[in-house]
């Protein structure tokens, strides 16, 4: 409420007009003016409302307060006490009070021992000051009383009842109510009285106090303090909530901290604490010895003061163990580069490989280079080819033949980052990535690490994208820096021979194989096979099933048999296994006492192996027209595929079957718009062909084909079709077509005249751009096929199905 007249002021001395005349003469010195009846010596406080019926002390600091109290008291007298509106006044003019205050009596006034003044105050009843009046050593009003009404209505009544329900949960709600508290309020009458009582209690400010005292109607007050006190219980609440959650997390904490000290106290009683204590002294030692580069060895001690401190039991503590024990592990030390000596590399290369010359020497002059720089940056060897064609072996010998161990990762299937570099320490059960284990395995960075199937490396996605993991691997630039998640410190790979093999070229992504250097192997003729198993697989083989080389003669005939009838494959994998399977068969005989020793014919294989897997496929093609042998090349080496045409009434349709790509598909077309083209020489009516539909076919139809180099067999085996002409079965042929005829190169000639040669097919025809692959074609294989270089599809119609086509159709 503000002050009707901010000119009243209250400065000392000053004398106001309005000050009775005959007071005017006294002087002042003779004792403070006798006080009006209607007014009040006011006792100004800074943060304290009191409301009647309500007891509380007040702390008389200023002198003018003091002078007051005591008058106050001398004249029994009650004061009048008034809250600041600006509690930071020390000497409050009229302007500076609430002008709302409460009557109270000075139930005692004390002096305290450290020189403090405090008067006990009685609320007595409720004022309103209408004039400050001057001329006295403290501040005095006159007043109005303010009485709250006798007659109680029930509107009133039911708001006193629920005030004195929220003031019970209130204080059920308060940590330490006092009991005569919970009495006082129990015992309270009156609503007017109950509403003083809670007013002075409930916490609230001063300022939210002096508005409830300020509010005269008994109503509006009640509804006030209600709505105050259903507000104090929400967040009394909500306050205890917190309370007990904090309490109970605490205590939680505590109990942990508790067992821990007691499984420690309790560990020492076992003698088990030293053993922590031994261990860190251990991994102190090892860290001592790893010979780590210095920011990698500050960061071990770091850790390992931080595994110091940490209670044994704690989860943590065997994780940052673990941890440690792969740091001190790794192979940090910088060994010297084991010298390679060129000619006993050649010496290993020669004994432990049959036959691939080209590639053998592909990989000395590899190592030449790395000999004669040791610290240049050389290429990664990637050997690309078929299963089972030596790839791996060539790796281990290569390792042999460096003085280096060697370490094979499988990157087949591999779609996680982590997996090559690592998870992070925070993940559960986190782990280095491969590169890191396999150096732990072989204990030193100078060595060979082979990276199988590369080109079979998942794509990136959710999990990062291991191909730039493993660039980051591969890249000499970055490798003597390389971070694995796990690890979190650098490690330096650049000492670390890699090689990597991979079944195709294409699917290894390109940054990758931009690093790479490529060496094809692209397989064996049945020749080189037969000498690889004579010299190494059967002897490996004898010794494996634990047969002296006398005991178990295999001959080549049977080895030849092998290699034709019982294994198809462009490797030498299932012929070393049914090698191995003869040898067991013997060394079995042997050990029931049948026999001394066996000499194995190729007699004798159907009894041991079973009867011959491959018949020569080409006896199926025999004798039907619109049937073409093609030939194929796949990640496993060259294939033969037969394309099948049939005709039947229709409208005109192409169907094609087979699993075949868009690309075959439209060989296809090509190859019927090429026969549609040439109906005429044909002899086929053009008409006839429209009321009939053409379906194509290449099994084996579970297996997706594509590619262009069909298109040669497809046309004729069309050719065939329509003019009714076998093509003869002991030929394939492979070659792209062009709308005019012309047979464009393909790709895998090796592997393609090596299956045909397998197949048992005597003439090959090849695109006759693609002689310049002669060179490529081993030997063997060129003298027992003839080869037949054709430049267009009538070379090849000549060839397929005789000198002259017949001038009368088919059908
Ligand atoms: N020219 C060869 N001389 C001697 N042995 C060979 C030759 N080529 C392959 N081998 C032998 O064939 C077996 C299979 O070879 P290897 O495991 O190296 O094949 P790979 O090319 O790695 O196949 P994959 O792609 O399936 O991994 C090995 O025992 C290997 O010694
Ligand atoms: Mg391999």
């Amino acid at each position: 409420m503000n002050p009707p007249n901010p000119s009243a002021l209250l400065a000392e001395g000053s004398v106001r007009s309005e000050a009775p005349a005959d007071d005017t003469a006294l002087p002042k010195r003779a004792g403070p003016r006798p006080l009006p009846e209607d007014a009040l010596i006011i006792l100004p406080v800074r943060n304290v409302v009191l409301f009647p019926g309500n007891v509380a002390p007040l702390t008389v600091g200023r002198e003018r307060s003091r002078a007051a109290a005591q008058e106050a008291v001398r004249l029994q007298r009650p004061v009048g006490i008034l809250l600041q509106s600006k509690p930071e006044v020390d000497e409050p003019g009229a302007e500076d009070l609430h002008w709302v205050g409460t009557t109270a009596g000075i139930l005692r006034y004390i002096t305290a021992p450290d020189g403090s003044h405090h008067a006990i105050c009685k609320g007595l009843s409720r004022f309103r000051v209408l004039q400050f009046l001057d001329g006295y050593p403290f501040a005095v009003a006159r007043v109005q009383m303010i009485e709250d009404p006798e007659r109680i209505d029930t509107d009133i009544e039911g708001r006193a009842l629920s005030l004195k329900e929220r003031a019970m949960e209130t204080l059920q709600l308060l940590p330490q109510v006092p009991a005569e508290m919970v009495a006082a309020l129990q015992t309270m009458e009156g609503p007017s009285q109950l509403a003083d009582f809670i007013s002075g209690v409930i916490d609230i400010s001063a300022e939210e106090k002096q508005a409830l005292l300020e509010t005269f109607d008994l109503k509006t007050r009640l509804d006030k303090l209600l709505a105050l006190l259903t507000h104090r219980i929400e967040v009394l609440k909500v306050s205890r909530e917190v309370d007990e959650r904090t309490r109970e997390s605490i205590s939680d904490a505590n109990r942990k901290q508790l067992l821990r000290e007691q499984m420690r106290s309790i560990q020492k009683e076992l003698g088990e604490g030293e053993e922590g204590a031994a261990e860190v002294a251990e991994l102190d030692k090892a860290v001592a010895d790893a010979k780590m580069p210095p920011e990698v060895e500050k960061h071990a001690r770091k850790e390992l003061k931080r595994l110091e401190r940490m209670p044994e039991g704690a989860g943590e503590y065997s994780m940052l163990r673990t941890y440690l024990e792969w740091l001190t592990e790794l192979p940090w030390a910088a060994e010297p580069e084991p010298p390679i000596d060129i000619a006993e590399a050649r010496r290993i290369l020669d004994a432990d490989h049959y036959g691939l010359e080209k590639i053998k020497r592909r990989i000395l002059e590899y190592l030449a280079v790395r000999k004669l720089n040791p610290s240049g940056k050389s290429p990664i060897l990637c050997f690309v080819g078929p299963p089972g064609v030596g790839k791996t072996s060539l790796g281990q010998s290569i390792a042999k033949a460096t003085g280096r161990r060697f370490a094979r990762v499988s990157l087949g299937g591999v779609h996680d980052e982590a997996e090559i570099r690592g998870h992070r320490r925070t993940y559960v059960g986190a782990l280095p990535g491969n590169i890191i284990q396999n150096l732990r395995k072989v204990e030193t960075r100078n060595c060979v690490m082979m990276l199988d199937e590369v080109d079979k490396l998942g794509a990136g996605g959710f999990h990062g994208d291991p191909a730039s993991a493993l660039l980051e691997v591969l890249d000499p630039e970055q490798n003597s820096n390389f971070r694995d998640n796990y690890l979190a410190v650098p490690f330096d790979l650049s000492s670390v021979m890699f090689i990597c093999t991979a079944n195709v070229l294409d699917t290894i992504p390109g940054p990758l194989r931009d690093r790479m250097e490529v060496i094809q192997l692209p397989g064996y003729t049945a020749q080189e096979k037969l000498e690889i198993a004579r010299r190494y697989l059967v002897a490996r083989q004898l010794a494996a099933t634990g047969l002296a080389p006398g005991q178990c003669e295999i001959g080549d005939d049977a080895l030849m048999a092998i290699i034709g009838d019982y294994t198809r494959e462009a490797g030498v994998r299932n012929l070393e296994r049914e090698i191995g399977n003869v040898c067991r068969h013997v060394a079995m005989r042997i050990a029931e006492g049948q026999v001394q020793k066996m000499k194995i014919g190729a007699a004798e294989l159907s009894v041991i192996l079973g009867p011959r897997r491959f018949e020569a496929e080409v006896a199926m093609a025999k004798g039907i027209p619109g049937v073409a042998t093609g030939l194929a090349w796949t990640p496993v080496g060259g294939d033969i595929l037969f394309v099948e045409a049939a005709r039947m009434p229709g409208t005109g349709k192409l169907i094609l079957t087979g699993q075949l790509g868009d690309v075959m598909k439209e060989s296809a077309q090509a190859a019927l718009s090429l026969v549609k083209a040439r109906s005429q020489q044909f002899g086929i009516d053009a008409g006839a062909l429209d009321k009939s539909d053409i379906h194509v076919h290449v099994p084996a139809g579970a297996t997706p084909k594509d590619g262009p180099s069909a298109g040669v067999a497809m046309f004729i085996a069309l050719a065939s079709l329509l003019t009714g002409r076998p093509v003869r079965s002991d030929l394939a042929m492979t070659g792209e077509i062009s709308l005019r005829g012309l047979v464009l190169p393909i790709g895998g000639v090796k592997e393609k005249v090596l299956a045909a040669l397998r197949a048992g097919i005597t003439t090959v025809m090849l695109p006759e751009r693609n002689r310049r692959d002669l060179e490529e074609i081993p030997a063997d294989a060129r003298e027992q096929l003839k080869l037949v270089w054709i430049g267009n599809v009538d070379e090849a119609l000549a060839t397929a199905l005789g000198a002259t086509v017949p001038a009368q159709a088919a059908g």
